[in-house]
């Protein structure tokens, strides 16, 4: 495995492969990113990881300083998993001096995540596209952790013509419910038994859906209700929603989008499942 810091390098590294599945990361990996990993090698032969911590879709007053870094560590997880490069370049190298271009998806980034963070969903889309630019991904593996995320950037390679095919894996969990994440590190242990709330939220919902409820709304009150059970779970938004467009439904169908997010102190955590 090769791990380069600049584009130059990663571009002369990248021309010896036909074929390569990249992984888009801002490190701190756990299982879920490395199934990222191992499907994009396993489908596409090659496999490339980026890690990089994106200034550009923290707000200000959000946690770019304090985000969880360990290089080191994710080198050996990631060569483990079937990693041929790893791209991990600093801030510089990315945003140079001058830097001044913004990538802005319009209605799908207004809703849900970016209702509550503003500029979050143009950072991600600027970097992406920029990720995107330089590793030339045959395919590229995304989450269904971060559903709108998977929704911003299929639209991003939709509208913007990238010759790339967006794969869109499960979320994968601990033993207890809990969407594994790189912000479960900020968690105390009061806060991480809590945590599985989101995922019993979910559940029920889907439990009242599989049960014949197709009214939105008692979808919303079913998760409000479980989420209510857990001190100091400071709810921003509970969603029923369409899973192309993102807007709130009245009426629930098969593949609609059920999301959550929550506060536990300073630590949002955030969870989705399809119906
Ligand atoms: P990050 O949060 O590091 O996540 C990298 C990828 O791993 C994303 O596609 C995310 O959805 C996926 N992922 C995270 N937790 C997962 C889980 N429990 N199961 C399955 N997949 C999971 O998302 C980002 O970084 C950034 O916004 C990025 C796209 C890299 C742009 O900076």
């Amino acid at each position: 495995m090769k791990t380069l810091k600049t584009i130059a390098e990663f571009r002369a590294a990248r021309a010896a492969f036909p074929q390569m599945g990249v992984v888009p990361t801002m490190g701190f990996l756990h299982e879920g990113h490395l199934s990222l990993v191992r499907r994009a090698k396993a489908e596409c032969g090659a496999a490339a990881v980026t890690i990089f911590v994106n200034p550009t879709q923290f707000a200000p007053h959000e946690d770019f300083g304090r985000y969880p870094r360990a290089l080191a560590r994710d080198l050996e997880l990631v060569e483990a998993a079937g990693a041929d490069l790893v791209f991990a370049p600093d801030v510089s190298e990315v945003y140079p001096e001058g830097y001044d271009v913004k990538v802005e998806i319009g209605g799908v980034t207004d809703r849900l995540e970016g209702e509550v963070r503003p500029v979050h969903f143009v950072g991600v889309a600027t970097v992406v596209a920029k990720l995107f630019n330089i590793t030339q991904p045959t395919r590229a593996y995304f989450g269904q952790k971060d559903a709108q995320q998977c929704v911003v950037i299929e639209k991003l390679v939709r509208d913007l013509n990238f010759p790339c095919q967006i794969v869109v894996c499960p979320t994968v969990r601990e033993a207890d419910g809990l969407a594994m994440s790189s912000r479960n590190a900020y968690l105390d242990e009061t806060q991480r038994q809590n945590a599985p709330v989101l995922y019993r939220a979910l559940k029920a919902a889907e439990a009242r859906y599989a049960a014949g409820a197709r009214n939105a709304e008692a979808l919303r009150a079913a998760m409000h209700t479980v989420l209510a059970e857990v001190p100091n779970a400071g709810v921003d938004y509970v969603s029923v929603a369409d899973p192309v467009t993102l807007e709130e439904l009245d009426q629930v169908a098969n593949g609609a989008l059920i999301s959550l997010a929550v506060r536990f102190g300073a630590t949002r955590l955030i969870d989705n499942i399809r119906l």
